[in-house]
């Protein structure tokens, strides 16, 4: 399926976005390993979200379950059953690789499966130190599908971190939590530190100190009432949307998570001249919370290459590159790779759909340099990455003319309700389902 996204005027708006996909796996994973019933509203009901449902459910969690609404009947640290049948995680990265070191501490065998892109990405980066734990794993060459033998006996582990991973910090925390030993992670660079806070919540055997994560000896985790915020990824495609919009129009948007490790894209968008403002802040369970209010902005071009900002901007690069492309002047970005190995190859899914739409980006050896463009109409694939197919729709609000983006299915593993948000800020786009 296709969007067909034409030239549009926003209007003042205010909105919330659907509930943080970080956080949502967090409260089915942390919530189905704790000792009785956690809460959770805010949870956001996307594909990637419900496969990790259906995988615990056939682990023989009960949830009580209602689009937002998220109730856990917690097992305890040893109260899952295995299944015979492979789990399988669709789209979701986070969600096999927070499993595996979940499922690498059980007494029992697990398979975990995933769709075409997921199938492909490395996961070597969670089994290397879950094997150095004791975990048995195989995989095909370092890939999906993964046999994991269930081990009651992993031991500790003190894991200087060879990237900036959230999902292989929290993989191995998942693992240490079985743990009769106390497990170190030293982190090379900021990540999403959302396992750590709900563990704090849930009076885990956990410490943070400076960049480092403790997991002390296993412990019963308490069950948690929680809202969930509004997911700072989300908001970015909408922050944007008015940033390049040409009339002027507002926006605020209610209730956004911005805990500090996600809003680098704040940071970077601001250098760039962005007028944003939070407001309200506040916080839900142990996470910062705010308004985030934003006017259309005259952008410049700017050097972005501290990893440290890139790490807690690591989701928001492909609408970064479109806004480069709306700013005055240049835009160099460096020390990206990473961006190869999300849902798709997003450097090149970026810059081959830019490049047919006329602007001027390219790939070189020193990083991303995008120059400030206009925008033509023309058609792009999305590769099936939900946040490559967001960013074009996003590019289009602003450009001469049509533009169709192809493959926007999986829009809905992050951000399900996006067209009606869309609709509802004054886009004009439609939905079509014949190849083109
Ligand atoms: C996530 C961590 C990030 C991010 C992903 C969600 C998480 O991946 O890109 O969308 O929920 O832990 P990495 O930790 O691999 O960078």
């Amino acid at each position: 399926m296709n969007y067909n996204v034409f030239p549009s005027t926003l209007s003042d708006s205010e909105i919330r976005v659907p509930g943080d996909k970080s956080i949502s796996h967090r409260a089915l994973i942390f919530g189905a390993i704790a000792d009785g019933v956690s809460s959770f509203t805010g949870f956001l009901s996307s594909d990637d979200c419900l496969a990790t449902l259906r995988a615990f459910q056939s682990m023989g969690l009960v949830v009580d379950h209602d689009n937002t609404n998220l109730k856990v009947y917690g097992l305890g640290l040893n109260g899952l059953k295995g299944s015979s049948i492979p789990y399988d995680l669709a789209n979701s990265g986070t969600a096999v690789r927070l499993l595996t070191g979940l499922l690498a501490a059980q007494n029992f065998d697990s398979v975990l499966l995933g769709d075409e892109s997921l199938s492909i990405r490395p996961m070597n980066r969670v089994i290397l130190p879950l094997c150095l734990m004791g975990a048995k794993i195989k995989s095909q060459n370092g890939r999906l599908p993964l046999k994991i033998k269930g081990n009651q006996n992993l031991s500790d582990i003190n894991y200087d971190m060879p990237l900036a991973s959230a999902q292989v910090k929290s993989s191995i925390i998942l693992a240490a939590l079985y743990s009769n030993k106390q497990t170190i992670i030293t982190e090379c660079g900021i990540t999403r530190d959302h396992s750590e806070r709900m563990l704090i919540s849930m009076s885990g055997p956990i410490e943070v100190k400076e960049n480092k994560v403790i997991i002390d000896t296993s412990k019963p985790l308490k069950p948690i009432e929680m809202k969930i915020p509004g997911d700072f990824s989300s908001a970015s495609f909408l922050i944007a949307a008015y940033l390049i919009n040409k009339n002027k129009a507002s926006l605020i948007l209610r209730d956004i998570g911005i805990n500090p490790t996600r809003i680098g894209f704040l940071s970077i968008v601001k250098l760039m001249g962005a007028n944003i403002e939070l407001k309200n802040i506040g916080s839900f369970g142990n996470e910062p919370t705010a308004d985030i209010h934003v006017q259309s902005s005259k952008l410049v071009g700017i050097n972005i290459y501290d990893p440290n900002l890139i790490s807690l901007a690591i989701d928001e690069f492909p609408i970064i590159f479109i806004l480069a492309a709306y700013a005055q002047g240049v835009t160099k970005i460096t020390g990206i790779d990473e961006l190869r190995f999300k849902e798709s190859d997003r450097i090149k899914s970026m810059v081959i759909g830019m490049k047919s739409l006329g602007v001027s980006i390219k790939d070189t050896d020193q990083g991303v340099v995008i120059e400030s463009s206009e925008f033509q109409g023309g058609i792009v694939d999305s590769f099936g990455d939900h946040r490559i197919a967001m960013s074009f729709v996003i590019a289009a609000i602003a450009a001469n003319k049509e533009i169709t983006v192809k493959n926007i299915e999986n829009i809905d593993t992050s951000f399900p309700g996006f067209k009606d948000l869309m609709e509802q800020i004054g886009v004009n786009l439609s939905l079509s389902i014949i190849a083109q």
